[in-house]
């Protein structure tokens, strides 16, 4: 089965067994992202400038809108009410400034609540939502319930989850909520190459960001170069390896040694080495000892052997099934 048709069949049914009702810019003194550099194609790949990073505040990467995003952000994934509102807040306070939620996560409403209780102004977070297959033949509606659910008057960048029936038909509408103002920027998420062929051409808007799932035991490097190519920015679901893998990488005898050497944990060198990558990351933690940590990676840098050790970690693991 085409992977496009597995992802309806088993969302549908994922759908089904979670979905309950509503679901649930920021000034920085840093300046614009300026390394930029051409592919042949003549498209602009946008480096990170991770110089501009501090620990407790990441640098920022501008965005095919003009918008600029933090490129390390917290995700939420299987965060629930109180344990949500507070990973938020805890990120916030520890310097996160961009949350990753998704309605199907069902703690829109919670995220919304924790950037509230931490006293930031919202207009310094940013905040990526996504919707789900079952909400794209009415895309309209669901984007004004993301909005209501998180209590917001926009939202920083809307994903489509997953390829899937209605796909382009979602994305149009969120193109015209771009016009509206109510989504800052728009891109996607599990799409790979083939999906992005077939989809570009039928859209206006070029999504700004792929999210897709990478972390050392399945590097994604062919897509990476793909979107890289398109000037899309790359981001990591699972950079960690994902809920009950991340012992396995955080314990893996090269990385481990390479934190010995730097002073630092593992965590904090898988983190790096997505950053040293171009690619974003969203680790999930509801540990404000984790989530301090997971931001304190601005004070060492992996040397280009380093990298090499943990490119050659790759053996096409994926720990999800999209
Ligand atoms: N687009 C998609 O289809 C998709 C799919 C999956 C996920 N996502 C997004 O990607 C985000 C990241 O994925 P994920 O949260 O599932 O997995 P992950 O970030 O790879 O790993 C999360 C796990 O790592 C642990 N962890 C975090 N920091 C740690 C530290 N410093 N030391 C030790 N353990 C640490 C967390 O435990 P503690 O809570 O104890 O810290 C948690 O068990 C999600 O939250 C979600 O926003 C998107």
């Amino acid at each position: 089965m085409k992977r496009k048709a597995m992802i309806s069949l088993i969302s549908g049914m994922m759908v089904l067994l979670t979905v309950s009702g509503c679901n649930p810019r920021f000034q920085e003194e840093n300046s614009k992202t300026e390394k930029r550099m051409s592919d042949s194609a003549n498209q602009e790949i946008t480096l990170f400038d991770l110089t501009k990073g501090k620990n407790g505040r990441a640098p920022l990467i501008t965005l095919n809108s003009g918008d600029e995003m933090p490129v390390l952000g917290l995700g939420t994934y299987s965060l629930k009410n109180e344990v949500c509102v507070n990973s938020v807040e805890a990120a916030i306070q520890s310097g996160f400034r961009k949350i990753d939620t998704a309605f199907i996560y069902d703690n829109e409403a919670s995220v919304g609540e924790g950037i509230r209780k931490s006293g930031v102004p919202r207009e310094e977070i940013f905040v990526t939502t996504k919707l789900y297959m079952n909400q794209y033949e009415n895309a309209e509606a669901a984007i004004n319930e993301a909005l209501e659910c998180m209590e917001l008057d926009y939202i920083d960048l809307m994903l489509l989850h997953h390829p899937g029936s209605h796909d382009i038909e979602a994305y149009k509408v969120m193109e015209k909520a771009v016009e509206e103002g109510k989504l800052h920027t728009i891109g996607l998420s599990n799409y790979y190459i083939e999906e992005m062929e077939e989809f570009l051409p039928q859209i206006s808007i070029k999504p700004a960001l792929v999210q897709n799932e990478i972390h050392p035991y399945y590097q994604e490097n062919e897509v990476i170069e793909y979107l890289h190519k398109e000037g899309i920015v790359v981001e990591a679901w699972y950079p960690l390896g994902g809920r009950g893998h991340t012992r396995e990488l955080i314990q893996d005898d090269v990385i481990s040694a390479i934190a010995e050497k730097h002073k630092k944990s593992s965590v904090q060198v898988i983190l790096r080495w997505h950053l040293q990558k171009n690619v974003v990351a969203i680790p999930g933690s509801s540990n404000p000892d984790h989530i301090k940590e997971n931001i304190a990676i601005f004070d060492f840098e992996l040397s280009e052997d380093e990298m090499k050790q943990i490119n050659a970690l790759d053996r096409n693991e994926k720990h999800d099934w999209y």
